[in-house]
């Protein structure tokens, strides 16, 4: 909390036109780009914000413009089948915002002629779309004053105003501030653009690139050395070791898959057999099953689990005597299922 070099300088009190000035100016000379920023089209904003939540551009960069010819309008989203929107959303995680993504088109269609809303109430009364996902919407789509505060929207507000001593913003606190940023008339999707760019890209978590921050002479964080601080550091949960094991099970030209069943996250997803361990799956999969041969696994990472997977081939006589969730697709269909991430990524490296 003491600053390291002399005496702290203090920041000047947060002048909202002056902030704007120098993010807007940093925003148009540097951002990124990337496709969502190339429309103006209410339905393709939607898409994108909503791919974005919790998951990182790079992630979204290879679903976003194939799921937007798949799914072209509202239209569209609302005809689709939920399996195909799944499909379509296959690996990039956190399904349940495709499926309320697909609910939200039809009331979209239903209710507003199939036109993303313009008032915030009935953005945010859409499945899946929160305060900050609607005010990115309106404010990028329509140049409404509505802030986004996500989390990293958040991170910079937090350090923008830290002052020591000063424990962090609560939410309405992070609300008003952020509403207060807003440009009262034109320059709300520039202004809520800029701000996440801020966010992604220099205002970052661990190491913040102060020097080339746009807004350093604004902040307080900068000011009282308190980057590492602010916001105060969230104890994360432990982590938990998990194992399981799957089978790339062939019928003949087919291959055996298993739907996730229960309202858990995976809910409407498919995926490989699997089972908590290869005597389990073996089990599962009944007598005519042979597992064969042992392939190299893998560890992916879902919160706060640590999960690794031991994968194995095999084979199986007869299709007659599968279980309830189990049931066999032809390889070349393989791809147009809904599967999960860790299914996809072994089929692409084990089945092709
Ligand atoms: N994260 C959430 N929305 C975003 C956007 N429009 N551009 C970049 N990152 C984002």
């Amino acid at each position: 909390m003491v600053p390291r070099h002399g005496r702290p300088v203090h920041p000047p009190a947060l002048d909202p036109a002056t902030f704007r000035r120098a993010l807007h100016a940093w925003y148009r000379k540097s951002h990124r780009l990337l496709p969502w920023r190339e429309t103006r089209d209410p339905y393709a904003i939607w898409v994108s914000e909503v791919m974005l939540q919790q998951t990182r551009v790079e992630s979204v960069m290879g679903y976003y413009s194939e799921f937007l010819e798949r799914f072209p309008d509202a239209g569209a989203l609302a005809a689709a089948d939920e399996p195909a929107v799944l499909a379509a959303w296959s690996g990039l995680g956190y399904y349940r915002r495709a499926r309320f993504l697909r609910s939200a088109a039809r009331v979209v269609v239903r209710e507003h002629r199939g036109r993303f809303p313009r008032e915030l109430e009935q953005a945010m009364a859409l499945p899946g779309i929160g305060r900050s996902t609607a005010g990115a919407i309106l404010s990028i789509a329509y140049g409404l004053a509505h802030p986004v505060l996500d989390g990293n929207v958040a991170r910079v507000l937090q350090r923008l105003a830290a002052r020591p001593g000063v424990p962090d913003m609560a939410p309405a606190q992070l609300w008003e501030l952020a509403t207060r940023l807003m440009p009262p008339r034109s320059g709300a999707a520039l202004h809520t653009q800029a701000m996440m760019e801020l966010g992604a890209t220099t205002c970052l978590p661990d190491s913040p690139a102060c020097p080339r921050c746009p807004v350093k002479k604004l902040c307080g964080a900068h000011a009282f050395h308190l980057t590492a601080d602010v916001p105060a550091p969230r104890k994360r949960p432990r982590q938990v070791r998990e194992e399981e094991c799957v089978g790339i099970i062939s019928v003949r030209d087919g291959l055996v898959l298993e739907r996730r069943a229960g309202p858990g996250a995976l809910h409407g997803m498919v995926g490989l057999p699997r089972a908590a361990s290869r005597e389990e799956l073996q089990s599962s999969l009944g007598t005519a099953a042979r597992l064969v041969e042992q392939l190299p696994g893998l560890t992916h990472f879902i919160m706060n689990r640590r999960i690794a997977t031991e994968v194995w081939r095999g084979t199986i006589a007869s299709r007659s005597r599968l279980r309830g969730e189990l049931f066999v697709v032809a390889r070349k269909e393989v791809f147009g299922q809904p599967l999960d991430g860790t299914s996809r990524k072994l089929l692409k490296r084990h089945a092709s």
